[in-house]
């Protein structure tokens, strides 16, 4: 500003009268655009459009018409009216201040304008995409058509025109696609059944990539390349990756569908296919509904997921199936009880009893075990004569079926092995409850099991050989 202060004519240079002071008004803005005009041909359009290989921006233009302009009218100010051009120039500011603030939105978009010209990193004809930092925006993508006083200009792939504010374009995510090279990768995938060799699947694709590579809009000197994605239940998922120049003049949607058409003309000729969705069938019956166990051939089949009586055959299960006696029982309900002589053994088709024992150490019983549905219990008094060593108790409402001495003992005479299975439970149990007597838990040595069980299913088998017959136990099937 301080330039143009010494700009003030002695009055001798002043020209008189209004009509002269007129014309040497419009000679000084005459010149202002003339110099203004030889600026834009010689400075912007010879040698800085050459310099950036491209438009000068408007903005630039217009910054610097204005300086040129702001010159020839404080010229014409000092020259032609003799007034102080300090004096103008700061009325200028001064007005300048008010309107700035007025226009402050304004101003902020110029120099952003500004500053996006000048750093170069867009230019015109470059491809942009602004993401907006808010995930909900949708990002924007077009070419750069202008970068205006308070605008940029974007056109889009559909033919639109969008008007960014330069603040949003400082503010946004900016993605060049045209720099730092025209050429931008992109990728594309393929799934192809897993029968085919890997190698032969990427000779294939890399093939059909390869053969676009400087077509139409595909980049020449840049090599595809196909890359193994992930594996999935439909086959082997093939990643393509080419290059292209984006809009210039395919899309990256348009050369991904010219990608994946070449792929599949290459994959027919081979005899290939993408690898559709697979699924294995496997046909087998239906396992007829169980018969309810209120019925014999229920009940021999509840017995088969007994572990006690698990080698039994079916003719065996039958027979014994028919000596079962159902019993419900409510929640709390006490089956047997510690000290009570029985002859009875049990076993349980639903629901879960507790086992408990009454000690001397404790005022109330130990729960030793529980039982569920598959168990037995009852076989230690049944097999030795022995009272009842412990009592058992439905926790839960449970269905249980009750077995008579005669019938285990008519079983035990034709299937020795039951009564070895017996009284190897015995023994077992024997050792835990001997454990929960001497508050010790139930760490049941190996060896006293079994030296206890072998003592015990003599005793069986004994008891039982010395036992009268009677007309409820189970008859032995024919042929046996
Ligand atoms: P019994 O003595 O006739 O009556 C109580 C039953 O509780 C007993 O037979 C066993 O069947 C069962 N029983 C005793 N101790 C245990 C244990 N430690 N684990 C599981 N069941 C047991």
């Amino acid at each position: 500003m301080l330039l143009f202060a010494p700009i003030i004519a002695p009055d001798a240079l002043v020209p008189d009268g209004w009509l002269s002071k007129l014309l040497w008004t419009i000679a000084g803005l005459a010149g202002a655009h003339l110099v203004n005009r030889a600026i834009d041909v010689l400075l912007w359009d010879r040698l800085v459009s050459k310099a950036l290989g491209g438009t000068v921006p408007a903005i630039l233009k217009t910054m610097v018409a204005v300086v040129v302009y702001l010159v020839g009218m404080s010229m014409i100010v000092g020259l032609v009216y003799g007034q102080n051009v300090a004096a103008f120039l700061t009325a200028l500011g001064a007005g300048g201040v008010v309107l700035g603030l007025a226009v402050r939105g304004i101003f902020s978009d110029l120099f952003t304008g500004l500053a996006v010209n000048l750093d170069g990193n867009v230019v015109i004809d470059d491809w942009i995409q602004l993401s907006s930092r808010s995930a909900q925006a949708r990002p924007l993508l077009g070419r750069v058509r202008e970068i205006g006083w308070r605008s940029t200009q974007l056109e889009t792939e559909d033919g639109t025109l969008l008007i960014i504010p330069n603040t949003v374009l400082a503010e946004d995510l900016v993605t060049n696609f045209t720099r730092p090279t025209a050429a931008t990768r992109y990728e594309c995938t393929i799934a192809l059944d897993a029968s085919v060799p890997c190698e032969r699947a990427k000779r294939i694709l890399l093939g059909a990539a390869r053969s676009l590579a400087g077509s139409r809009g595909f980049v020449a000197d840049r090599e595809p390349a196909v890359l193994v994605n992930g594996t999935s239940e439909q086959g082997v998922e093939y990643l393509i990756r080419f290059w292209i120049q984006p809009w210039n003049p395919l899309s990256p949607t348009t050369a991904r569908d010219a990608v994946l058409t070449r792929s599949l003309q290459h994959l027919a000729v081979a005899g290939l296919a993408p690898a559709r969705g697979k699924t294995e069938l496997f046909y087998d019956r239906i396992a007829a509904p169980r018969s309810p166990d209120t019925t014999a051939e229920g009940r021999a089949q509840l017995l088969e997921g007994v572990q006690l009586f698990a080698s039994l055959e079916d003719d065996d299960r039958l027979l014994l199936a028919a000596e079962l006696k159902r019993l419900v029982l409510p929640m709390q309900e006490t089956v047997v009880k510690q000290g009570d002589t029985g002859d009875t053994l049990y076993i349980i088709a639903e629901g879960a009893l507790d086992v408990l024992l009454n000690t001397d150490q404790s005022p109330d019983p130990v729960r030793v075990a529980t039982l569920g549905a598959g168990d037995f219990f009852g076989e230690m008094s049944l097999l030795t004569g022995e009272p009842r060593r412990a009592t058992v108790r439905a926790a839960t409402a449970a269905v249980l079926y009750e077995l008579s001495r005669d019938t285990v003992g008519s079983l035990i005479e034709r299937r020795p092995d039951v009564a070895d299975v017996l009284s190897r439970a015995v023994a077992e149990r024997k050792v835990g409850l001997d454990a929960a007597h001497r508050n010790s838990g139930h760490s049941a040595k190996e060896e006293a099991v079994a030296t206890l069980s072998s003592q015990v299913s003599k005793m069986v088998r004994d008891f039982f050989s010395r036992r009268p017959r009677t007309a409820s136990a189970v008859a032995t099937p024919a042929g046996r």
